[in-house]
């Protein structure tokens, strides 16, 4: 057996990708379409120094007990609510994540989600199919206008400010949004934004689009108390984490069309999907594919393994999340 440290690609990505760190280490990868269950992942980690993960993969304290040698969590997806970063820290496990590159390409599908939401195309779609279209109508799928409409951000990030860029230099829409922290006023003013508090933004918006990470604080933000304050004529769209919304109250929401509409990416407990989602008309679903272009996927699974790299062979990983680790490391 070679001494190259040993890594763990624990899902799937693109093979040219896997060979940039064939160059540096002893690599076992998994090479099936599904993440392992959790006794394999632990069984498949000994004797390995560093493993790529998505955000499918739960790092957490047992695991790290069970796997002393690792020393490096690298995840190809910007959301990393599915590692335990403080625990990784106690124990000297470098962590990082693939942040900035997903942005533009997470805000396109967010915004599409929104579209096909306002203008009901799944919904359209799914009649034309089913041969249940007979003949025109005035008010045949009907919905509401994007161009011209409030668009209500939750989560003012990096994905955030960039669909708060499409909606106003594209789309022309009045900009509100609400976040922990306000936006310089610099960062405002090309987007002409407005930090209004959760409730207000929830009151004014047609299309509110969430985009906060998951965090045991930003569970269930949006639940049947927030929803009776949007409009009924308005949308929802989240393609942040499932948790974020209570899925069954938004189900109970659409049922009643109390909302006119939602498009959703995310769902709490995926890939099951809340049963009163599934049955209703009126939202737009997807798996989980926001960042999913073939160019933001590479971009991603590189930038994961830019950091592996770095992080085992001495080097500075670009997007630690707790770099004080390496530090640490050093002296
Ligand atoms: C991310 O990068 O966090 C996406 O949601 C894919 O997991």
């Amino acid at each position: 057996m070679s001494d190259k440290p040993r890594v763990l690609v624990a899902r799937k990505t693109f093979p040219d990708i896997v060979e940039r760190l064939r160059a540096h280490f002893e690599v076992e990868t998994n090479e099936g379409e599904e993440s392992w269950p959790q006794e394999e992942l632990i069984r498949r980690l000994q004797g390995k120094q560093g493993v790529y993960v998505a955000g499918t993969e739960k790092i957490d304290a047992p695991l790290l007990k069970a796997c002393p040698e690792l020393k490096a969590v690298c995840t190809m997806a910007v959301g990393y609510n599915n590692i335990d970063v403080p625990a990784c820290t106690l124990r000297g496990v470098l962590v990082s994540n693939a942040p900035d590159v997903l942005t533009e390409t997470t805000a396109d599908f967010g915004f599409a989600l929104m579209m096909a939401a306002a203008r009901r195309l799944a919904e359209s779609e799914h009649c034309l199919r089913s041969g249940e279209w007979k003949q025109w109508s005035v008010t045949m799928f009907a919905g509401s206008d994007i161009h011209g409409a409030t668009l209500g951000i939750l989560g003012m990030g990096r994905i955030g400010q960039a669909i708060a860029r499409r909606g106003r230099l594209g789309f022309g829409m009045n900009v509100l949004y609400h976040n922990r922290s306000r936006l310089a006023p610099e960062q405002e003013a090309p987007l002409a934004a407005r930090w209004v508090e959760k409730d207000e933004l929830l009151r004014q918006a047609d299309h509110l689009v969430i985009v906060v990470p998951y965090s045991p604080s930003s569970h269930h933000m949006v639940g049947a108390r927030e929803l009776s304050l949007m409009k009924p004529s308005a949308t929802l769209t989240n393609i942040a984490r499932g948790g974020v919304v209570d899925d069954a109250a938004l189900a109970e929401a659409l049922a009643a069309n109390r909302i006119a509409a939602a498009g959703l990416d995310v769902f709490e407990g995926e890939p099951a999907v809340h049963p009163g989602l599934l049955a209703v008309r009126n939202v737009v679903l997807t798996p989980h594919i926001a960042s999913a272009s073939i160019p933001t996927r590479r971009a991603m699974s590189n930038l994961a393994v830019d950091n592996l790299i770095a992080a085992l062979t001495g080097g500075t990983p670009p997007t630690a999340l707790n770099p004080e680790v390496l530090s640490a490391r050093r002296h």
